[in-house]
């Protein structure tokens, strides 16, 4: 009975959801481009279907203030000029790494565009933050995108049809849920790359953010960011996020892996067996009291804490972007799977189809306790 009273509430909030839609401008190529505002009671997001990407989610605080969390430009052009931020765009065909851009399948060999040093990282030079998605506006206020990944395309074999779906609620969630099918054997590994500063975008870093993990194990990576294949349990680490822990409060420790990525940017094996939903991490903001948490049907989360930027990237109402001023929590497979027989594949098959989701959930904490 209770659950019956539950979905009937999800369902009442999902249908509270409205969207509208904008011009957001056209492509070099003449291609035009729209941007969708998704709005419940206590979120709003905008997305646009260049890259499948997030521009905007504004989230009250603990004072019922609004501001925009997530990093990101005002415009088109500025998302085309500077794509390698990869700003909250959709991540596709494979989120992160392939070691020297080079997987076996079936015993053919696939050479992908090396676009990060020696390895290819997100989908390759034109991987999916750069295409233009097919948007649709879903009756209950949800928005879907869906895109043809061509046979070949950026090296990867097979037909992939893609169809990504965001839905606000009133719960002050942003629901992200990804399908694909294909018609040759491929690989696949979806997510998005919204970077979060629950200050508000543009207000400094987020070293005093506080974190949990659900995770016990991470995988270490090589000089390149290339998994060695070990899971390396947290323990006695830096990398142990299993209680709140501020994001600065080890970052800069001398520590190998901390040293090679320049703080944080490794993927975290989640505590779970099965694909089911289940908490992947916790962010507490204490000055604005803006929390997030983050669900995912995924085994593994790219924890990201913004170390390649610099200050120079000029975002949204002209704001800077510095070092650390934003993390990422990329949900994922983990990175250069095809290449680890031991970790979760990441292969689909003709005739399976591929699903993931992941939501983020906003919300608010109490000021912390001071006694007097
Ligand atoms: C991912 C990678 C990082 C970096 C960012 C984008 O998080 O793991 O190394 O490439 O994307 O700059």
């Amino acid at each position: 009975m209770r659950y019956a009273i539950a979905a009937v509430l999800a369902a009442a909030a999902i249908h509270a959801a409205t969207i509208s839609d904008a011009d957001f401008g056209k492509m070099p190529d003449g291609t035009p481009t729209r941007i969708y505002t998704l709005a419940a009671s206590g979120i709003r997001a905008r997305i646009t279907n260049y890259g499948g990407t997030i521009v905007s989610i504004q989230a009250p605080d603990r004072n019922h203030q609004m501001a925009d969390v997530v990093l990101g430009f005002d415009t088109l052009a500025e998302y085309v000029a500077n794509p390698t931020q990869y700003f909250g765009a959709t991540i596709g065909r494979y989120g992160n790494r392939i070691a020297n851009g080079l997987f076996t399948l079936d015993g053919v060999s696939h050479q992908l565009p090396t676009n990060n040093g020696v390895n290819s990282l997100h989908g390759g030079d034109y991987g999916f933050f750069r295409r233009v998605f097919k948007p649709r506006a879903l009756p209950d206020g949800g928005l879907e995108l869906t895109y043809l990944s061509k046979d070949g395309e950026e090296g990867y074999p097979g037909n992939l049809n893609v169809t990504v779906t965001f839905h606000v609620t009133d719960s002050g969630e942003l629901r992200i849920d990804y399908a694909a099918t294909t018609d040759k054997d491929t690989v696949v590994n979806l997510t998005n790359h919204s970077y979060f500063n629950l200050k508000g975008a543009g207000s400094g870093d987020v070293l005093g953010h506080i974190l949990t993990l659900n995770a016990e194990r991470f995988t270490p990576v090589d000089k390149t960011l290339i998994p060695t294949g070990e899971l390396l349990g947290v323990a006695g680490t830096p990398f142990d996020f299993r209680r709140l822990t501020p994001i600065g409060a080890r970052i800069d420790q001398d520590n190998d892996q901390l040293k090679i990525a320049g703080g944080y940017d490794h993927n975290w094996v989640l505590n779970k067996s099965g694909n089911a939903l289940t908490l992947a991490a916790r962010v507490q903001e204490p000055t604005t009291g803006r929390t997030l948490e983050v669900q995912t049907s995924e085994p593994g989360v790219q924890f990201y804490t913004g170390n390649f930027l610099d200050g120079t990237v000029k975002g949204k109402a002209g704001k800077v972007y510095a070092r650390r001023g934003a993390f990422c929590l990329e949900t994922q497979h983990f990175p250069d799977s095809p290449n680890h027989p031991a970790f979760p594949t990441t292969e689909l098959k003709p005739g399976q189809r591929y699903q993931s989701t992941t939501v983020y959930r906003f919300g608010t904490t109490a000021p912390p306790n001071i006694k007097k």
